[in-house]
C-alpha cells in the first residue's frame, strides 16, 4: 500500500503530544471513532442554511447527502455554519454584507483542520462570498448549489421569481392589476425549496460555477427539490475527497481561461449584471486579472441563446429539461468561443465535460441561428459620466431605447425617489433620463439593487413600460429595463454621477458603448465645487469599515486589504 501523503489536518489531529490529545479529545465528544483521525481527509462542509435565507433553507439534508458521499469515499466529513445572506430579509442589502461574510469563510477555513472544501451555495451572495473566502485559502474546493425552485404558475401562465413581482407591482400602479389579485399571486410564485427560478443573480452564478469549473455537470440547473439535486451533492462528497488526493487546489480551476469562459455562458445565458462585480471580486483572491474591459470584449460576439426570465420566456426547470449549462457550453464549443481545455473540479476538462451535451428544447436553449438577442453578454460604457465604465444588459433593454437622448430627472437618492416619483407635478415624461445618485457602494453603503427604478405611474398610465434609468446602484438579476448600472466613479466617491442636474441633457449609445452629459467641463468644475459627500448613514461599526475601504464596482466592489490568495498555511498553535 502507498503511503499517504500527510495532509494539513494531520497538524491538528496527527500529533501524539498535549496538542494532539486536545484537538482529538474535544472532537470524540460527537461521537468519532479513534480511526477518523487516522491522515484521512477532513472535509469542510461550509453551509449557509439559514430559515432567515429562505433560498437556502433545505441545506441540511443537502450537507447530510455531501457527508455521505465523504464518508463512502474514506473522508472525514465536517459541517460548519457561515454567515448566511439571505437577499429578501436582510436589510439595508445583502451586498452589504458579502465582503464580511467572505472573511468568515476565509478565516473558518484557514484556522480549522479542514483538507478539502465543499461551500454550500445558493442565494444571490452566498456564492460569491463562500467562493471569494476560499479563493483566499486556496485549498482544493468544490460548490454544490442548492438549485432552483420549481416553476411558479399563477392562472395557467409561468410566474419567475422577482420578474413578476416587478411586472406586477408596475401593473397595478398602471391600474392594470387590482391589490386583491397582486395578494393572490405571492403563493404562487415560491411554491418549493430552493432560490429563485428565474435567470437572477442565484441561478447565474450557479451557472457560472459550472462554466468556471467549479461544481458539477449539471450544477446550475437542476431544481431544488429533484432528488438529482441530492445525488449530485453526494457525488460532490465522493469527488472532494479524491481532489484533496489530487492537491487540485482552486488555482488551478480559477485560471483566467476559466473565467473567460464563464463570461462567453454569462452572455449565451443572459446572466445577471451582479455576476460582473462577483466574477472580477473572485479573480482578485485568486490573483487573475479581470477587468471590465474582458466583459465587454468576450460578451460582445456572444448572443443570448437561453430564452429564460427576465430576459425571456421559460424558468430554470425548462433550462434542466432542455439540457441546462453543458448543452449551453457545448453550443459555445463548437463556434469556437469557448477555452475547451479549462480543468473543471471532476478532474476532465470542460468540453470533455460538455462536447456530448444534448439540446432537447430549442425553444429553450436557442440555436446560433436563432438567438433570443443578437448581441448578449454586458456592455460596457464609457464617457463622461462614466469615466471608469458603468453596464448595461443588452437583453433585458428596449431596442429603440439603446441609442437615446433625453432630459435628466435627478433623485438625490432613493428616498428622494420614494417621495417624488407618484407626484402628478413631477415634470416628466417617457422620453426624460431618470437619473439616481447616492446609491454605489459607498454611497448606499452596500449599492442596492434600486437600479430599476420603477416608471412614475403617469408615464405607466399611458402604456409605456420601459425608460432610460442611469445609477451607481446595482439590479436584481430579475429585473428588466434600459438601466444603465455600476456607474464609477459612483457619485458619493465624488464621480461625476454626482453633478448631474435637472434638465441636463444625457446621450445613451450602446452601439457605440457611451454614455455623455452633454454639460462643458467648467460647468461641471463649478458643480464640483459646491459638491460636499453626503452624510454617512451609519457612523462607527462595520458600515464605517466597510465604507472606507470597498473598492468601486468596477475592481469588483471587494475591500482594498482583501484583494489576494493569502493561502491555507496552518496557523501557529494556541495551546
Ligand atoms: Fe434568494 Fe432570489 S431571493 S435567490
Amino acid at each position: 500500500m502507498t503511503e499517504r501523503k500527510k495532509l494539513r489536518s494531520q497538524a491538528w489531529f496527527g500529533g501524539h503530544d498535549k496538542d494532539g490529545f486536545i484537538h482529538r479529545s474535544w472532537m470524540r465528544n460527537q461521537g468519532h471513532p479513534s480511526h477518523m483521525f487516522d491522515g484521512r481527509p477532513v472535509i469542510g462542509i461550509c453551509n449557509t442554511w439559514s430559515e432567515l435565507t429562505p433560498c437556502n433553507a433545505h441545506f441540511r439534508l443537502l450537507a447530510e447527502r455531501v457527508k455521505r458521499g465523504v464518508l463512502e469515499a474514506g473522508g472525514f466529513p465536517l459541517e460548519f455554519p457561515v454567515m448566511s445572506l439571505g437577499e429578501t430579509n436582510l436589510r439595508p442589502t445583502a451586498m452589504l454584507f458579502r465582503n464580511l461574510a467572505s472573511m468568515d469563510v476565509e478565516e473558518s477555513i484557514r484556522g480549522n483542520p479542514i483538507d478539502g472544501v465543499v461551500l454550500l451555495c445558493g442565494c444571490d451572495k452566498t456564492t460569491p462570498s463562500l467562493v471569494m473566502g476560499a479563493a483566499s485559502c486556496n485549498l482544493p474546493t468544490l460548490v454544490v448549489s442548492g438549485g432552483p425552485m420549481l416553476n411558479g404558475h399563477y392562472r395557467g401562465g409561468l410566474i419567475g421569481s422577482g420578474t413578476a413581482v416587478w411586472q406586477f407591482s408596475e401593473d397595478v400602479k398602471a391600474g392594470k392589476m387590482s391589490l386583491e389579485d397582486f395578494m393572490d399571486a405571492e403563493a404562487c410564485m415560491s411554491r418549493s425549496v430552493g432560490h429563485c427560478m428565474t435567470m437572477g443573480t442565484a441561478s447565474t452564478m450557479a451557472s457560472m460555477v459550472e462554466a468556471l469549473g467549479l461544481g458539477l455537470p449539471q450544477n446550475a440547473a437542476i431544481p431544488a427539490a429533484d432528488s438529482r439535486r441530492n445525488v449530485l451533492a453526494h457525488m460532490a462528497g465522493r469527488r472532494i475527497v479524491e481532489m484533496v488526493h489530487e492537491n487540485l487546489t482552486l488555482d488551478r480551476i480559477l485560471t483566467k481561461a476559466n473565467f473567460e469562459n464563464a463570461i462567453r455562458v454569462n452572455g449565451a445565458i443572459g446572466g445577471s449584471t451582479n455576476a460582473v462585480i462577483h466574477l472580477i471580486a473572485m479573480a482578485g483572491r485568486i490573483g487573475v486579472e479581470l477587468s471590465l474591459d474582458d466583459w465587454d470584449r468576450l460578451g460582445r460576439e456572444v448572443p443570448t441563446l437561453v430564452d429564460l426570465m427576465p430576459s425571456g420566456r421559460f424558468l430554470m426547470e425548462d433550462f434542466y429539461y432542455a439540457g441546462g449549462v453543458p448543452a449551453v457550453v457545448r453550443a459555445l464549443g463548437e463556434q469556437g468561443l469557448l477555452h475547451r481545455d479549462a480543468l473543471t473540479v471532476n478532474g476532465r476538462t470542460i468540453w470533455e465535460n460538455c462536447e456530448g451535451a444534448k439540446n432537447w428544447n430549442e425553444e429553450v436553449i436557442r440555436g446560433f441561428d436563432r438567438p433570443l438577442v443578437e448581441h448578449g453578454g454586458v456592455a460596457v460604457l464609457r464617457g463622461n459620466l462614466a469615466p471608469d465604465g458603468a453596464v448595461l444588459k443588452p437583453s433585458a433593454a428596449s431596442p429603440h431605447l439603446m441609442k437615446h437622448r433625453g432630459r435628466a430627472v435627478v433623485f438625490s437618492s432613493i428616498e428622494d425617489y420614494h417621495a417624488r416619483i407618484e407626484d402628478p407635478a413631477l415634470d416628466i415624461d417617457e422620453t426624460c433620463v431618470m437619473v439616481l445618485q447616492n446609491c454605489g457602494p459607498k454611497g448606499y453603503p452596500g449599492m442596492a439593487e434600486v437600479g430599476n427604478m420603477g416608471l412614475p405611474p403617469k408615464v405607466l398610465q399611458k402604456g409605456i413600460t420601459d425608460m432610460v434609468r442611469i445609477s451607481d446602484a446595482r439590479m436584481s438579476g430579475t429585473a428588466y429595463g434600459t438601466v444603465v448600472l455600476h456607474v464609477c466613479p459612483e457619485a458619493a466617491a465624488g464621480g461625476p454621477l454626482a453633478l448631474v442636474r435637472d434638465g441636463d441633457q444625457i446621450e445613451l449609445d450602446v452601439e457605440a458603448r457611451t454614455l455623455h452629459l452633454h454639460v462643458s467641463d467648467a460647468e461641471l468644475e463649478r458643480r464640483r465645487k459646491d459638491w460636499t459627500p453626503p452624510e454617512p448613514a451609519m457612523k462607527g461599526g462595520y458600515q464605517s469599515l466597510y465604507v472606507e475601504h470597498v473598492m468601486q464596482a468596477d475592481k469588483g466592489a471587494d475591500f482594498d486589504f482583501l484583494v489576494g490568495c493569502r493561502g491555507a498555511a496552518v496557523p501557529r498553535e494556541s495551546h
